[in-house]
């Protein structure tokens, strides 16, 4: 399998990493953690330098994680200011709109990044925004989202982004969930040639959250849209507004931002990162796992709504002084040539994308990656979910041309960057592996019942983590009970990841997907608690009970079985029904891709519905149903058998 794969006499320029460097810098990290993080803490520019580096403790009852404590820094400074002076002529980001046939891509240089966000700092402290305060950024993938995160982060306000594809609900839950101040959104998000608009859906939002509320609203379109006295045009007070705005002396474990992500259970956590030691492990691992040198040019197709824009579009390439491309677009628009075609128009030399991206645009053809030049491409990158060996190949032969390193990174919203991942230059490539861990981490394989640390390799078991690392998340806003049991609560003294994994004789991790009842949506994360408790909020809705299934594009699809209340009848109208529902309380991205009608769900006697059971017929693997004699009705599972919706 590894014939052809790059190793490194293969990679262009010399790496920052060789494979003995790793050795022995890994062993260093571990062993002396305070020594090797004292000098990374260095990667970023201090206000007032610290003199504590790692403060952490995974013992449960007082889960409580430090790094620079006693350090002060600004976000922006990092990421802006002090870049001026050597490159404030340089392209910053590269923007890239949705429809290329109608606007053209902007370079805005570091000194042009410096006026927006100074600028956008002081319209928002004229709204009131103060340190500490939360803003919700509800944006299409426009420069304004860049600035306005600086932005935030320039006064000291805590964002928190909510995806463009998320719906009014979605949108509501997270504003009160952490208690926002502001709302800054656009008229509409163009995205694949059609129109979101988030005006309207920030309007139905706010009518469920507390009066005082204020919306600073971006003009993308021009479109249409209704105006209230709680409504602020952004380009207008931007325009007005002073381009000096003085960066706010931040303590490295003030917060950063809040990012909501899903969860086995319930309503989604607001996973809170901070301001150093964030900062230093977005801007190292953007440095080492990409293997960026000055000068290049950086890919991440990401949207800002998730972790992955946040580390590798926004944070980790701007406090590198990188240039970073920001794109508005999907893979497929206006063609399926699209990610290639931007790739060869700005010579990008590391792309970063994810699995699903790519097992689509292998089904559209090579002949759409073969019409542009990608000579440029140094290093790939996969992120989101297990990268299939097919899906490997084609992106290491079509894409790299068998030159350019895949780095195949394993990490969570939870992680702030890279935990698993080879390393160009460094790491001899097995398709569909993530490898090695990054400097400063522990992995450990427990065994899932006992929770024994499995030693040796050729091992399998769920992915812990033994120590702290400055990416880590601090706790679960408004609620460290939460984080604490979420994380901490199954394996006693270790950081746990939700995912299953294998150590193979070499010691390299492959990670198995996910041990909860979490699943993995086109490198999204949807609880399926979620769906379930959005598909049961419908009226015609007794019961619901939600598993993934494979999907050869998707990775994993989202399977709904649905009891019809008394009386209601099942049919394809309100089959239809349902999918717009789940759309509308959640978002597009947790739209049911099948869904079937049971009478019943399999359930013990004490009421507790048989997932186990339920995910093999899902999968059309019903031979192997194990022990379902402690059913309480063992007939329901023979009529979902006999009219499962997935039929290889
Ligand atoms: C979950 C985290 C931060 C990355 C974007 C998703 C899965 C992520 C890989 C990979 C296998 C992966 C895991 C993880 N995952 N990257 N390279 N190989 N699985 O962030 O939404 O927080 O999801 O994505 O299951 O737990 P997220």
């Amino acid at each position: 399998m590894t014939t052809q794969t790059p190793s490194t006499q293969d990679v262009q320029k010399s790496p920052h990493v060789t494979a003995d460097d790793y050795a022995r810098l890994y062993a260093a990290s571990v062993n002396d953690p305070d020594t090797f993080w004292a000098e990374h803490g260095q990667r970023i520019d201090w206000i007032k330098p610290f003199t504590k580096v790692k403060n952490t403790s995974f013992t449960p009852g007082n889960i409580d994680i430090r790094w620079f404590e006693d350090g002060a820094l600004n976000v922006s400074a990092n990421c802006i200011d002090r870049h001026l002076a050597e490159r404030g002529n340089q392209t910053a980001i590269i923007w890239e709109p949705d429809d290329p046939t109608k606007e053209d891509a902007q370079h805005i240089t570091y000194a042009d990044l410096h006026r927006s966000v100074s600028k956008m700092a002081n319209v928002l402290k004229d709204l009131g925004v103060a340190r500490g305060d939360r803003v919700i950024i509800y944006l299409p993938m426009i420069p304004e989202a860049a600035y306005a995160m600086l932005a935030c982060t320039r006064i000291g306000a805590i964002h928190s982004i909510v995806f463009a594809g998320f719906s009014p609900d979605a949108l509501g839950a997270r504003i009160n969930g952490c208690d926002a101040k502001v709302v800054i959104t656009a008229d509409y998000a163009p995205r694949g040639g059609r129109e979101t608009p988030l005006k309207s859906n920030t309007d139905t939002a706010l009518l469920h959250c507390k009066e005082g509320l204020k919306c600073l609203v971006v003009k993308r379109t021009g479109g249409q849209t209704t105006w209230t006295d709680r409504d602020y045009d952004c380009n207008a007070l931007m325009a007005e507004a002073s381009d000096d705005c003085p960066p706010q002396e931040m303590n490295a474990e003030d917060p950063l931002f809040i990012l909501y992500t899903s969860g086995s259970t319930g309503q989604p956590k607001g996973v809170v990162h901070t301001t150093g030691g964030y900062l230093v492990y977005a801007a190292m691992t953007h440095e080492i796992v990409f293997d960026y040198h000055e000068g290049d040019v950086f890919w991440c197709t990401a949207d800002v709504g998730w972790v992955t824009g946040h580390s590798y579009i926004v944070y980790g390439p701007l406090a590198n002084g990188a240039t970073t491309i920001m794109f508005e677009g999907v893979p497929t628009f206006p063609d399926a040539g699209r990610f290639w075609e931007v790739c060869a128009k700005h010579k990008v030399n590391q792309f970063y994308t994810a699995p699903t991206a790519i097992r689509a645009l292998m089904g559209a053809g090579k002949e759409w990656v073969e019409k542009h030049d990608l000579s440029d491409l140094r290093v790939l990158g996969s992120v989101g979910e297990p990268i299939n060996p097919e899906a490997w190949n084609w992106y290491n032969e079509v894409v790299g041309k068998g030159n350019c390193p895949i780095v195949d990174t394993f990490w969570q919203t939870e992680t702030g960057g890279h935990m698993l991942t080879p390393l160009p230059g460094a790491t001899k490539l097995k398709p569909g592996a993530a490898q090695q861990p990054f400097f400063g981490v522990h992995p450990v394989v427990l065994e899932p019942t006992s929770g024994e640390v499995v030693e040796g390799n050729g091992v399998e078991g769920v992915l812990c983590i033994a120590d702290s690392w400055p990416g880590q998340m601090r706790t679960v806003w408004g609620d460290h009970e939460r984080f604490e049991k979420t994380y901490f609560g199954d394996y006693k003294g270790y950081y746990f990841s939700g995912d299953g994994c294998r150590r193979d004789e070499d010691g390299d991790y492959w990670i198995t997907g996910r041990v909860d009842d979490v699943i993995n949506v086109s490198g999204h994360r949807m609880g399926t608690a979620e769906v379930e408790s959005a598909l049961v909020a419908h009226a015609k809705v007794a019961e619901s009970a939600v598993v993934g299934y494979p999907h050869d594009v998707k990775g994993q699809g989202i399977y709904a079985y649905v009891t019809l209340m008394n009386g209601e009848e099942p049919s394809d109208a309100l089959r239809k029904e349902l999918e717009v529902w789940v759309r509308t309380e959640i978002g597009p991205i947790a739209k049911p891709d099948l869904i079937q009608w049971a009478p019943g769900l399999p359930k013990t006697r004490s009421g507790k519905i048989m997932r186990r059971i339920l995910r093999k017929i899902a999968e059309d693997d019903f031979g192997a149903l194990g022990d379902t004699s402690t059913l309480a009705d063992p007939s329901v599972v023979d009529d979902l058998i006999a009219n499962r919706m997935n039929r290889a």
